[in-house]
């Protein structure tokens, strides 16, 4: 099968019915920027987006997605290399700690400023709310998104 992927399409073959999108990311395709945390759908690593909407790749199964657009932190950069608003408020906040929630944390980010690109300070805390971060980064995660909010 085809995926559509950061804009190419990607043959993936050999996969199970059952394989998950986070696994055909990582394993199959060397996409290794969404992560596995609890791959129960509970800890938003594995976040990508389908279609625009900011989803769980490792509640996802790959033989589903034909035809959907799927994009990854790897191709939120343009192809000249800037980066996304979001990614370079990141950078200006200083956000990452262990840096291993990040990827899903941004990707869910910029779901939210595609539907809202003004979010207040309650709709960050509920689009965000399914992304965990042992490190407590979520004031720098806010104030990064605030930021973002204010170059899209
Ligand atoms: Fe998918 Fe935790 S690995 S939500």
């Amino acid at each position: 099968m085809q995926l559509n992927i950061n804009g190419k399409s990607h043959a993936v073959d050999d996969i199970w019915a059952d394989e998950t999108l986070l696994t055909v990311l990582r394993e199959a395709l060397g996409l290794t920027g969404a992560k596995f945390g609890c791959g129960l759908g509970q800890c938003g690593a594995c976040t990508v987006m389908i279609d625009g909407e900011a989803r769980r790749s490792c509640l996802e199964l790959a033989s589903d997605l034909a035809g959907a657009e799927i994009l990854t932190i790897e191709g939120l950069a343009s192809d000249q290399g800037e980066l996304h608003p979001v990614q370079s408020a990141w950078i200006t906040q200083a956000v990452p700690q262990c840096g291993y929630c990040q990827a899903g944390q941004i990707m869910s980010a910029v779901a939210l400023l595609r539907v809202n690109p003004k979010p207040s300070p309650a709709d960050i805390d509920e689009a965000m709310r399914g992304n965990l971060c042992r490190c407590g980064t979520y004031q720098r995660i806010r104030r990064a998104i605030a930021e973002a909010s204010e170059m899209v």
